[in-house]
């Protein structure tokens, strides 16, 4: 078994700070557990910018296709705001995802126990909850033509975005949920918005096809994607994977992602298909952003680049037992009550520092090896 090839780009804002936490862990199991990493390190939103005046370079997303698993941090800040749009940040994570094909993009929405009086929802809503958003990456009214901002000719503009899917890319985002479904509660629930868009209609139709002819044994039913998230408030218990397009997933994973208490917990997969060594294209990254406001100071959370690490190794490397060896590390050390300042009510103690809870979840680790 050769050497797993990682591509790592920890990007902008608090990225690089929370990186740094994962490749410890990195470290430790290579140490620890025998496994050989071969890792590469790139630039990519900003800081990508800033050193080649665009936000990926073609030669890392050279090295992205040659790798693994690429691990990104996060991309943006408020220096880049005025840029461009063909150079913000956020084009370099849009191109990775579009020119690796990764069209199933996994959002689990957990609440550990320890966090369940974080949610701003009553415990007994989340407590105990373990839902899976799975949202279409690569197309949809993110990446549909024609789009742009354009004169009408009397003085105003209009902008034009197409929302625009294909059999083939229902269809395949489909089969990723229900086999995901098929490996956890056994139930899919499809949402969009078929009541008003054509595009809705054929999403619809199409999960049906392939849960009728494919997936007889998986529980299925469709929802109008404003309905699901009143649902998602509502009892979110009611779900086990969700599955839904791009735009409607990049909404609806915020608001099961903040029913688990805070965003700094929450990491993400997103998958394509797989090459000749069996392994999907794949990039993993935490759900929350660059957090310009606190980086550079210590106080971003780790956990979620942390989980982000446990998903490639379940999704990527076949290491499901050391994926969950992560997930437990990472809940004792919330149990003790280890925690940055997101998970902090304010009347408690001192919030501990990126690298403190790093730390911790090391020990937590070595712990799970025995005495
Ligand atoms: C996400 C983010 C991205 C998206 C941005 C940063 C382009 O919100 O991953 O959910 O809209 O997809
Ligand atoms: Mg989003």
């Amino acid at each position: 078994m050769g050497a797993y090839k990682l591509l790592v780009l920890p990007g902008d804002g608090i990225g690089p700070e929370v990186m740094a936490e994962v490749a410890k862990v990195i470290r430790w199991f290579e140490s620890k557990r025998g496994m050989a990493f071969e890792i590469t390190e790139d630039l990519v939103g900003g800081a990508a910018y800033d050193a080649h005046g665009v936000p990926l370079h073609d030669d890392t997303m050279s090295k992205a296709l040659a790798a693994d698993a690429v691990l990104l941090g996060a991309v943006g800040g408020p220096e880049y705001d005025d840029l461009d749009f063909a150079v913000k940040p956020e084009r370099g994570l849009l191109r990775l995802r579009k020119e690796m094909d990764l069209y199933s993009n996994l959002r689990p929405a957990i609440c550990f126990d320890a966090l369940a009086d974080f949610s701003s929802l009553k415990r007994e809503v989340v407590a105990g909850l373990d839902i899976l958003i799975v949202r279409e990456l690569t197309s949809g009214v993110y990446f549909g033509e024609p789009r742009g901002i354009i004169d009408d000719n009397e003085g105003g503009r209009i902008g034009v975005n197409t929302q625009r899917y294909t059999t083939g890319e229902i269809r395949r985002v489909a089969r990723s949920a229900f086999e995901l479904a098929k490996r956890r509660g056994g139930k899919l629930c499809s949402m969009e918005k078929a009541n008003v868009m054509e595009s809705g209609i054929l999403w619809r139709e199409e999960v049906q096809w392939v849960g009728e002819r494919e997936y007889p044994d998986i529980e299925l039913s469709h929802m109008y994607a404003d309905a699901g998230s009143m649902q998602l408030v509502r009892w979110p218990k009611q779900f086990d994977v969700i599955v839904t397009d791009n735009l409607f997933g990049d909404i609806l994973s915020d608001t099961a992602a903040m029913l688990t208490g805070s965003l700094g917990m929450l990491p993400s997969a997103s998958l394509g298909e797989a090459g000749e060594n069996g392994r999907p294209k794949a990039m993993y990254e935490p759900v929350h952003g660059s957090a310009p406001d606190i980086a550079g100071q210590g106080k971003a959370n780790p956990c979620a680049c942390v989980l982000s690490l446990a998903m490639a190794l379940r999704y990527s490397f076949d290491e499901g037992d050391e994926a969950t060896r992560i997930e437990n590390a990472v809940e004792s050390v919330l149990a003790k009550g280890i925690r940055t300042a997101d998970l902090l009510q304010v009347e408690n103690s001192e919030p501990a520092s990126t690298t403190e809870v790093g730390g911790a979840i090391i020990d937590a680790l070595d712990e799970s090896l025995g005495a």
